[in-house]
Protein backbone atom coordinates (compact mmCIF):
# COMPACT_ATOMS: atom_id res chain seq x y z
CA UNK A 1 0.00 0.00 0.00
CA UNK A 2 3.11 2.44 -0.48
CA UNK A 3 3.86 4.65 -3.15
CA UNK A 4 0.81 3.26 -5.24
CA UNK A 5 0.74 5.45 -8.37
CA UNK A 6 -3.17 7.06 -8.22
CA UNK A 7 -4.44 5.19 -11.30
CA UNK A 8 -3.83 1.83 -8.95
CA UNK A 9 -6.91 3.76 -6.81
CA UNK A 10 -10.10 2.90 -7.67
CA UNK A 11 -11.48 5.86 -5.20
CA UNK A 12 -9.00 8.78 -3.47
CA UNK A 13 -11.07 11.02 -0.59
CA UNK A 14 -9.51 14.31 0.14
CA UNK A 15 -10.70 16.21 2.88
CA UNK A 16 -14.23 14.96 2.33
CA UNK A 17 -16.69 17.74 4.06
CA UNK A 18 -20.15 17.05 4.69
CA UNK A 19 -22.57 18.87 6.89
CA UNK A 20 -26.53 18.37 7.42
CA UNK A 21 -27.25 21.77 8.36
CA UNK A 22 -25.27 22.20 11.24
CA UNK A 23 -24.12 18.80 11.96
CA UNK A 24 -21.56 17.77 10.53
CA UNK A 25 -21.44 14.25 9.02
CA UNK A 26 -18.03 14.26 7.15
CA UNK A 27 -15.19 15.97 9.15
CA UNK A 28 -12.73 15.44 6.78
CA UNK A 29 -13.04 12.22 5.18
CA UNK A 30 -9.38 10.44 3.29
CA UNK A 31 -9.75 6.97 1.77
CA UNK A 32 -8.02 5.38 -0.33
CA UNK A 33 -9.44 2.11 -2.24
CA UNK A 34 -7.38 0.35 -4.66
CA UNK A 35 -8.84 -1.12 -7.72
CA UNK A 36 -9.90 -4.51 -8.01
CA UNK A 37 -10.93 -5.54 -4.17
CA UNK A 38 -13.24 -5.54 -1.61
CA UNK A 39 -13.26 -2.88 -0.07
CA UNK A 40 -14.68 -3.02 3.85
CA UNK A 41 -16.10 0.55 5.06
CA UNK A 42 -16.54 -0.18 8.81
CA UNK A 43 -18.35 2.10 11.11
CA UNK A 44 -20.70 2.64 13.55
CA UNK A 45 -24.61 3.84 12.93
CA UNK A 46 -24.17 7.43 12.26
CA UNK A 47 -20.20 7.75 11.65
CA UNK A 48 -20.80 9.00 7.52
CA UNK A 49 -20.73 6.21 5.57
CA UNK A 50 -24.12 5.97 3.90
CA UNK A 51 -23.33 10.20 3.48
CA UNK A 52 -19.97 8.99 1.79
CA UNK A 53 -21.23 6.38 -0.56
CA UNK A 54 -23.91 9.37 -1.64
CA UNK A 55 -21.01 11.46 -2.24
CA UNK A 56 -19.41 9.34 -4.41
CA UNK A 57 -22.29 8.76 -6.39
CA UNK A 58 -23.32 12.26 -6.90
CA UNK A 59 -26.17 11.93 -5.17
CA UNK A 60 -25.12 14.93 -2.61
CA UNK A 61 -22.91 17.67 -2.96
CA UNK A 62 -20.12 17.67 -0.88
CA UNK A 63 -19.56 20.95 1.34
CA UNK A 64 -15.68 21.12 0.65
CA UNK A 65 -12.93 18.30 -0.43
CA UNK A 66 -12.30 16.41 -3.74
CA UNK A 67 -13.19 13.32 -4.94
CA UNK A 68 -11.30 10.68 -7.40
CA UNK A 69 -12.98 8.15 -9.32
CA UNK A 70 -11.03 5.67 -11.26
CA UNK A 71 -7.93 8.20 -11.84
CA UNK A 72 -10.02 11.10 -12.54
CA UNK A 73 -11.51 14.03 -10.30
CA UNK A 74 -14.93 13.53 -9.61
CA UNK A 75 -17.81 16.02 -9.45
CA UNK A 76 -20.87 15.93 -8.47
CA UNK A 77 -22.46 16.60 -11.64
CA UNK A 78 -20.58 14.35 -13.71
CA UNK A 79 -22.68 12.33 -16.01
CA UNK A 80 -19.64 9.91 -17.00
CA UNK A 81 -20.41 8.10 -13.28
CA UNK A 82 -23.70 6.54 -14.60
CA UNK A 83 -21.71 4.15 -16.64
CA UNK A 84 -18.70 3.67 -14.24
CA UNK A 85 -20.09 3.72 -11.28
CA UNK A 86 -22.58 0.95 -10.39
CA UNK A 87 -24.40 1.39 -6.45
CA UNK A 88 -27.11 -0.22 -3.92
CA UNK A 89 -27.60 2.69 -1.53
CA UNK A 90 -31.23 2.92 -0.49
CA UNK A 91 -32.69 -0.39 -0.51
CA UNK A 92 -33.91 -0.40 -4.06
CA UNK A 93 -37.65 -0.82 -4.44
CA UNK A 94 -39.28 -3.05 -7.04
CA UNK A 95 -42.60 -4.43 -8.77
CA UNK A 96 -43.36 -6.53 -6.73
CA UNK A 97 -45.64 -8.12 -9.06
CA UNK A 98 -43.12 -8.57 -11.62
CA UNK A 99 -40.81 -11.33 -12.37
CA UNK A 100 -36.58 -10.45 -10.97
CA UNK A 101 -36.12 -10.04 -14.55
CA UNK A 102 -38.96 -7.76 -15.95
CA UNK A 103 -37.61 -5.98 -12.73
CA UNK A 104 -34.08 -5.90 -14.30
CA UNK A 105 -35.33 -5.38 -17.88
CA UNK A 106 -37.35 -2.07 -16.51
CA UNK A 107 -34.34 -0.78 -14.42
CA UNK A 108 -32.13 -1.62 -17.94
CA UNK A 109 -33.89 0.64 -19.81
CA UNK A 110 -34.10 3.18 -17.24
CA UNK A 111 -30.71 3.42 -16.72
CA UNK A 112 -27.13 3.70 -18.92
CA UNK A 113 -27.17 1.92 -21.91
CA UNK A 114 -27.33 -2.09 -20.96
CA UNK A 115 -27.09 -4.76 -23.58
CA UNK A 116 -29.93 -7.22 -23.89
CA UNK A 117 -28.52 -10.14 -22.52
CA UNK A 118 -26.70 -8.71 -19.41
CA UNK A 119 -30.19 -9.25 -17.63
CA UNK A 120 -29.32 -13.55 -17.57
CA UNK A 121 -25.80 -12.81 -17.29
CA UNK A 122 -25.93 -10.31 -14.04
CA UNK A 123 -29.15 -12.56 -12.85
CA UNK A 124 -26.55 -15.81 -12.85
CA UNK A 125 -24.32 -14.04 -11.13
CA UNK A 126 -25.96 -13.13 -8.72
CA UNK A 127 -27.19 -16.74 -8.20
CA UNK A 128 -30.81 -15.71 -8.72
CA UNK A 129 -31.23 -17.64 -12.47
CA UNK A 130 -33.56 -20.69 -11.25
CA UNK A 131 -35.72 -17.54 -9.76
CA UNK A 132 -35.79 -15.31 -12.05
CA UNK A 133 -39.19 -15.74 -13.19
CA UNK A 134 -40.86 -15.71 -10.04
CA UNK A 135 -42.24 -12.81 -8.88
CA UNK A 136 -40.23 -10.41 -6.98
CA UNK A 137 -43.20 -10.49 -3.70
CA UNK A 138 -41.91 -14.09 -3.42
CA UNK A 139 -39.00 -13.42 -2.70
CA UNK A 140 -36.99 -13.68 0.44
CA UNK A 141 -34.89 -10.13 1.97
CA UNK A 142 -31.67 -12.06 0.38
CA UNK A 143 -32.69 -12.56 -2.47
CA UNK A 144 -34.08 -8.92 -3.16
CA UNK A 145 -30.51 -7.77 -1.82
CA UNK A 146 -29.15 -10.10 -4.62
CA UNK A 147 -31.65 -8.65 -7.10
CA UNK A 148 -30.32 -5.08 -5.72
CA UNK A 149 -26.62 -5.98 -6.80
CA UNK A 150 -27.94 -7.92 -9.85
CA UNK A 151 -29.46 -3.77 -10.74
CA UNK A 152 -26.25 -2.18 -9.77
CA UNK A 153 -24.33 -4.35 -12.18
CA UNK A 154 -26.67 -3.80 -15.20
CA UNK A 155 -24.53 -0.91 -17.22
CA UNK A 156 -21.12 -3.71 -16.06
CA UNK A 157 -19.98 -1.09 -13.65
CA UNK A 158 -16.15 -0.94 -13.10
CA UNK A 159 -17.06 0.17 -9.38
CA UNK A 160 -19.95 -1.28 -7.44
CA UNK A 161 -20.86 0.99 -3.86
CA UNK A 162 -23.15 -1.24 -1.87
CA UNK A 163 -24.55 0.55 1.33
CA UNK A 164 -24.91 -2.42 3.86
CA UNK A 165 -25.30 -5.15 1.64
CA UNK A 166 -25.13 -7.74 4.32
CA UNK A 167 -27.94 -6.42 6.54
CA UNK A 168 -30.38 -9.25 7.25
CA UNK A 169 -28.77 -11.95 5.70
CA UNK A 170 -28.00 -15.07 7.55
CA UNK A 171 -24.58 -17.05 7.58
CA UNK A 172 -25.14 -18.81 4.36
CA UNK A 173 -25.99 -15.38 3.04
CA UNK A 174 -22.85 -13.91 3.96
CA UNK A 175 -20.99 -16.84 1.95
CA UNK A 176 -23.09 -16.22 -1.34
CA UNK A 177 -22.48 -12.91 -0.81
CA UNK A 178 -18.58 -13.62 -0.20
CA UNK A 179 -18.74 -15.64 -3.48
CA UNK A 180 -20.44 -13.32 -5.83
CA UNK A 181 -18.47 -10.46 -5.13
CA UNK A 182 -14.91 -12.39 -5.52
CA UNK A 183 -16.99 -12.77 -9.20
CA UNK A 184 -16.81 -9.71 -9.64
CA UNK A 185 -13.51 -8.53 -8.54
CA UNK A 186 -11.99 -11.55 -10.45
CA UNK A 187 -12.90 -9.54 -13.85
CA UNK A 188 -10.76 -6.63 -12.24
CA UNK A 189 -13.82 -4.58 -11.00
CA UNK A 190 -13.52 -3.02 -7.66
CA UNK A 191 -16.50 -3.26 -4.73
CA UNK A 192 -16.84 -0.99 -1.72
CA UNK A 193 -19.27 -2.92 1.05
CA UNK A 194 -20.00 -0.71 4.45
CA UNK A 195 -21.21 -2.49 7.66
CA UNK A 196 -21.54 -1.65 10.90
CA UNK A 197 -21.04 -5.17 11.97
CA UNK A 198 -17.33 -6.19 12.44
CA UNK A 199 -17.35 -9.49 11.31
CA UNK A 200 -19.44 -9.23 8.18
CA UNK A 201 -16.51 -7.14 6.97
CA UNK A 202 -14.23 -9.75 8.11
CA UNK A 203 -15.83 -12.28 5.76
CA UNK A 204 -16.04 -9.73 2.77
CA UNK A 205 -13.43 -7.84 2.32
CA UNK A 206 -9.75 -7.44 1.30
CA UNK A 207 -8.94 -4.03 2.76
CA UNK A 208 -10.99 -2.31 5.88
CA UNK A 209 -11.20 1.45 6.63
CA UNK A 210 -13.04 2.35 9.53
CA UNK A 211 -14.45 4.74 10.02
CA UNK A 212 -15.79 7.09 13.19
CA UNK A 213 -17.69 10.14 13.17
CA UNK A 214 -16.78 11.22 9.75
CA UNK A 215 -13.17 10.57 9.68
CA UNK A 216 -11.11 7.55 8.49
CA UNK A 217 -9.35 6.48 11.74
CA UNK A 218 -7.28 3.46 10.17
CA UNK A 219 -7.06 1.91 6.56
CA UNK A 220 -5.17 -0.70 5.56
CA UNK A 221 -4.99 -4.97 3.74
CA UNK A 222 -7.25 -7.18 6.92
CA UNK A 223 -4.17 -9.43 7.23
CA UNK A 224 -2.76 -6.23 8.69
CA UNK A 225 -4.99 -5.67 10.63
CA UNK A 226 -5.24 -8.95 11.85
CA UNK A 227 -1.92 -9.02 12.26
CA UNK A 228 -1.93 -5.64 14.05
CA UNK A 229 -4.28 -7.17 16.75
CA UNK A 230 -3.21 -10.79 16.49
CA UNK A 231 -1.42 -12.82 19.33
CA UNK A 232 0.19 -16.17 20.64
CA UNK A 233 0.66 -16.79 24.19
CA UNK A 234 2.96 -19.10 24.99
CA UNK A 235 4.12 -20.78 28.19
CA UNK A 236 7.19 -21.33 29.62
CA UNK A 237 9.00 -22.92 32.56
CA UNK A 238 10.11 -19.71 34.61
CA UNK A 239 13.58 -20.36 34.64
CA UNK A 240 13.81 -20.81 31.11
CA UNK A 241 12.19 -17.07 29.80
CA UNK A 242 15.91 -15.40 29.55
CA UNK A 243 16.46 -18.27 27.20
CA UNK A 244 13.00 -18.02 25.45
CA UNK A 245 12.84 -14.06 25.32
CA UNK A 246 14.89 -13.60 22.18
CA UNK A 247 13.60 -16.16 20.19
CA UNK A 248 10.17 -15.19 20.90
CA UNK A 249 11.28 -11.18 20.28
CA UNK A 250 13.04 -12.28 16.94
CA UNK A 251 9.58 -13.68 15.59
CA UNK A 252 7.99 -9.90 15.67
CA UNK A 253 10.80 -7.82 15.88
CA UNK A 254 9.07 -4.43 15.60
CA UNK A 255 6.44 -5.17 18.18
CA UNK A 256 6.69 -5.53 21.81
CA UNK A 257 6.89 -8.79 23.84
CA UNK A 258 5.05 -8.88 27.15
CA UNK A 259 6.33 -11.72 29.27
CA UNK A 260 5.17 -12.14 33.14
CA UNK A 261 7.73 -13.60 35.74
CA UNK A 262 6.39 -13.86 38.70
CA UNK A 263 3.09 -14.69 40.32
CA UNK A 264 0.55 -17.04 39.00
CA UNK A 265 0.56 -16.36 35.63
CA UNK A 266 4.64 -16.38 35.55
CA UNK A 267 6.24 -17.79 32.41
CA UNK A 268 3.74 -16.37 29.78
CA UNK A 269 4.88 -14.72 26.91
CA UNK A 270 2.39 -12.77 24.41
CA UNK A 271 3.63 -12.28 21.00
CA UNK A 272 2.04 -9.70 18.96
CA UNK A 273 2.02 -12.30 15.79
CA UNK A 274 -1.12 -13.55 13.59
CA UNK A 275 -2.90 -16.49 15.45
CA UNK A 276 -1.94 -19.14 12.54
CA UNK A 277 1.90 -18.56 13.56
CA UNK A 278 1.21 -20.44 17.11
CA UNK A 279 3.08 -23.34 15.76
CA UNK A 280 5.68 -21.92 14.28
CA UNK A 281 6.29 -20.57 17.87
CA UNK A 282 6.29 -23.51 19.55
CA UNK A 283 8.51 -25.44 16.85
CA UNK A 284 11.22 -22.20 17.78
CA UNK A 285 11.03 -22.73 21.61
CA UNK A 286 11.48 -26.55 20.61
CA UNK A 287 14.22 -26.17 18.53
CA UNK A 288 16.06 -24.44 21.22
CA UNK A 289 15.31 -27.31 23.77
CA UNK A 290 12.84 -25.10 25.62
CA UNK A 291 9.26 -27.20 25.59
CA UNK A 292 5.85 -24.81 25.93
CA UNK A 293 3.96 -25.72 28.57
CA UNK A 294 0.76 -23.80 27.50
CA UNK A 295 0.02 -22.60 23.85
CA UNK A 296 -2.65 -19.95 22.99
CA UNK A 297 -3.76 -17.89 20.49
CA UNK A 298 -6.45 -15.33 19.17
CA UNK A 299 -7.28 -11.90 17.77
CA UNK A 300 -8.76 -9.04 18.98
CA UNK A 301 -9.63 -6.82 15.89
CA UNK A 302 -12.94 -6.51 18.05
CA UNK A 303 -11.18 -4.96 20.49
CA UNK A 304 -9.16 -2.57 18.37
CA UNK A 305 -12.40 -1.70 16.69
CA UNK A 306 -14.20 -0.19 19.94
CA UNK A 307 -11.26 1.24 20.82
CA UNK A 308 -11.16 3.28 17.25
CA UNK A 309 -14.35 4.22 17.42
CA UNK A 310 -15.55 5.04 20.76
CA UNK A 311 -12.19 7.39 21.17
CA UNK A 312 -13.50 9.24 18.53
CA UNK A 313 -16.99 9.57 18.63
CA UNK A 314 -16.36 10.89 22.31
CA UNK A 315 -14.80 13.98 20.55
CA UNK A 316 -10.84 13.40 21.48
CA UNK A 317 -9.46 12.91 17.70
CA UNK A 318 -7.92 9.99 16.37
CA UNK A 319 -7.08 6.99 18.26
CA UNK A 320 -3.73 5.68 18.36
CA UNK A 321 -3.08 2.41 17.14
CA UNK A 322 -1.45 -0.47 18.92
CA UNK A 323 1.03 -0.52 16.12
CA UNK A 324 3.90 0.97 15.10
CA UNK A 325 2.66 -0.27 11.53
CA UNK A 326 2.62 2.49 8.79
CA UNK A 327 -0.30 1.03 6.56
CA UNK A 328 -2.53 1.12 9.64
CA UNK A 329 -1.69 4.24 10.83
CA UNK A 330 -4.43 6.66 11.65
CA UNK A 331 -5.07 8.84 9.06
CA UNK A 332 -5.21 13.09 9.03
N1 LIG B 1 -30.76 13.54 5.47
C1 LIG B 1 -30.17 13.82 6.66
N2 LIG B 1 -30.51 14.91 7.36
C2 LIG B 1 -29.91 15.22 8.53
N3 LIG B 1 -28.93 14.50 9.09
C3 LIG B 1 -28.54 13.39 8.45
C4 LIG B 1 -29.14 12.99 7.20
N4 LIG B 1 -28.55 11.84 6.78
C5 LIG B 1 -27.62 11.54 7.74
N5 LIG B 1 -27.61 12.45 8.72
C6 LIG B 1 -26.71 12.47 9.89
O1 LIG B 1 -25.38 12.43 9.41
C7 LIG B 1 -24.57 11.57 10.19
C8 LIG B 1 -24.00 10.47 9.31
O2 LIG B 1 -25.08 9.66 8.84
P1 LIG B 1 -24.89 8.47 7.82
O3 LIG B 1 -24.01 8.91 6.71
O4 LIG B 1 -26.24 7.98 7.47
O5 LIG B 1 -24.10 7.41 8.72
P2 LIG B 1 -24.03 5.81 8.60
O6 LIG B 1 -24.42 5.43 7.21
O7 LIG B 1 -22.60 5.51 8.91
O8 LIG B 1 -24.95 5.26 9.62
C9 LIG B 1 -25.49 11.07 11.32
O9 LIG B 1 -25.29 11.92 12.41
C10 LIG B 1 -26.86 11.23 10.74
O10 LIG B 1 -27.80 11.41 11.76
MG1 LIG C 1 -25.88 4.07 6.61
Amino acid sequence: MTAVPADAMAITTRGLTKRYGARPALAGLDMNVPRGIVYGFLGPNGSGKTTTLRLLVGLLRPDAGSIEVLGQPFSWRDRRRMFRIGSLIETPSFYPYLSGRDNLRVFGAAGPPTRPERVGQVLSGVGLADRARDKVKTYSLGMKQRLGIAAALLSDPELLLLDEPANGLDPGGIVAMREMLRNVTAEGKTVVVSSHILPEVQQLADVVGIVSAGRLVSEGPLTKLLEATGHVRVRVRPDEMVAAAPILRALAADRPLYGVDTGAQAGWFTVSVLPSRASEVNRLLADAGIHAMGLEAGNDLEGLFLQLTQATSAATGPAPLPTSSGTLGPHG
